[in-house]
């Protein structure tokens, strides 16, 4: 936290030296520089976003939160935060790289969600989602396979992050197997209120609003607003979509009955559509003339976990053992919870509810012992050593300079294919 600012100032222009570009001035592809100023506008966002919750944010509100030990979020807010400001750093001096000027003049107003820790906990939580969204869809746009590289290697911090943000949040710390992607235009759906005195060449989806407040379970059904849906438009045409990591298609639900299933836990993407023609996951083919609006981000809360027990009160909950079962429905769903965060229309009643599904949910607690926790320790460490090994005996071409460790670990990873339709 008090490091923050020279250790950019120290680190940044290392990075910049070390960022894998090609040498030679190539003519840059105009998509890819697309691709690099939109990024940078999310990360120039991101950055805001940290900047303005850790100014505001005192170790009393986190304690008001509910947290047992302060420095464990401040800690991890201030580690996300000096990522999103260096990877702005890095994209900036990419673009002009390029011959190139990044886009500027942007505004970020997150004043509507810094009304306490609990819901600026919970948009961090949306923003890396978000974040995470917007690399993997974008991924295919990108032409300049070294490019491709240093963004995936952005991208793997970002879901690094995203974990973190779904342990801080009480939920699942790696909630699905795979994540969702976004096309630009679905990032900006969600993003977009927040921005405000810059040109950003991409349209932007309509925004679509989650009007539900507090925490609602599975069975409740979900409400909404958006721009695009006014009184012109008969709410039995439309359809509300679910998209799940890993999912090949979305659920596809009635508007008017968009009851949240059971069985979901984590991320989900929810659209608008006109049609009630599932909307494929593969953001590549997906095929949005149907979309009228969204999609917006909610976090359905369903398993709880000792992780997350253990981060924000201290000690784990022994009624989170269920979290290994594979099966949701051993669950028992009146504890389960639905955090519905609406990051652009989050209110004071909202902020009070989320802060309720954060503390909420344990029961039984049970305090992890020094054994056990020094057990968890060196089975991490027999795997990172384990994975390092491999890392290292894989025929990785001798590192020039400060090649990015997490894309040379790349090289004997297997890569699982999304299912097909
Ligand atoms: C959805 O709406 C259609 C027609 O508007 C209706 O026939 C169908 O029963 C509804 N489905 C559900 C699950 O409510
Ligand atoms: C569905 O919505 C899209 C986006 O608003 C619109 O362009 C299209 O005309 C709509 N289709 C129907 C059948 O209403």
């Amino acid at each position: 936290m008090r490091f923050s600012a020279s250790f950019v100032a120290l680190v940044a222009p290392l990075l910049v030296s070390g960022f894998p570009m090609r040498r030679q001035a190539a003519p840059a592809n105009a998509a890819d520089l697309l691709v690099l100023k939109f990024a940078d506008v999310l990360e120039q966002m991101e950055s805001a976003f940290y900047s303005q919750a850790l100014g505001k944010f005192q170790e009393t509100d986190f304690v008001t939160a509910g947290f047992a030990d302060v420095e464990v979020p401040i800690q991890q807010f201030t580690a996300i935060a000096l990522d999103e400001s260096t990877h702005d750093q890095i994209l900036q001096s990419t673009i002009q790289s390029l011959g190139d000027v990044p886009i500027s003049g942007c505004q970020f107003d997150f004043s509507s969600v810094l009304v306490d820790v609990a819901t600026m906990a919970a948009t961090a939580r949306v923003v890396e989602n978000v974040g995470v969204g917007a690399y993997l869809g974008a991924a295919h746009l990108v032409t300049d396979p070294v490019l491709l590289t240093a963004a995936a290697s952005i991208l793997t911090v970002e879901a690094r992050h995203q974990t973190i943000l779904n342990i801080i949040n009480g939920g699942s710390a790696i909630p699905q197997a795979f994540d969702i992607a976004l096309s630009p235009s679905e990032v900006l759906a969600i993003a977009s209120p927040f921005i405000t005195g810059c040109e950003i060449p991409v349209a932007a989806n309509p925004t679509l609003t989650i009007t539900n407040t507090g925490t609602v379970a599975p069975g409740t059904s979900l409400t909404f607003s958006s721009t695009a849906i006014d009184s012109s438009i008969d709410p039995s045409t439309l359809s509300c979509q679910m998209m799940l990591g890993g999912a090949p298609f979305a659920i596809v639900l009635n508007y008017t009955a968009c009851v949240v299933p059971s069985g979901i836990n984590g991320p989900v993407a929810i659209y608008v559509t006109n049609s009630s023609q599932p909307l494929e996951s593969n953001i590549i083919d997906q095929e949005t003339n149907s979309l009228v609006a969204g999609p917006t981000m909610a976090f359905i809360d369903t398993i709880p976990e000792d992780l997350s027990s253990l981060a924000r009160t201290g000690s784990a909950s022994s009624s989170s053992s269920s979290s290994s079962d594979s099966s949701v429905s051993s669950v028992d769903s009146s504890s389960a919870s639905v955090t519905v965060t609406d990051s652009a229309a989050a209110t004071a009643t909202d902020a009070s509810a989320v802060t309720s599904a954060v503390i909420g949910t344990s029961t039984s607690v049970t305090t992890l012992t020094p054994q056990d926790a020094s057990a968890v320790i060196s089975s991490a460490l027999a795997s990172a050593t384990a994975a390092n090994n491999a890392a290292s005996s894989a025929s990785a071409p001798a590192a020039t300079g400060s090649v990015m460790p997490a894309v040379m670990a790349m090289g004997t990873g297997t890569i699982a294919s999304l299912p097909q339709a």
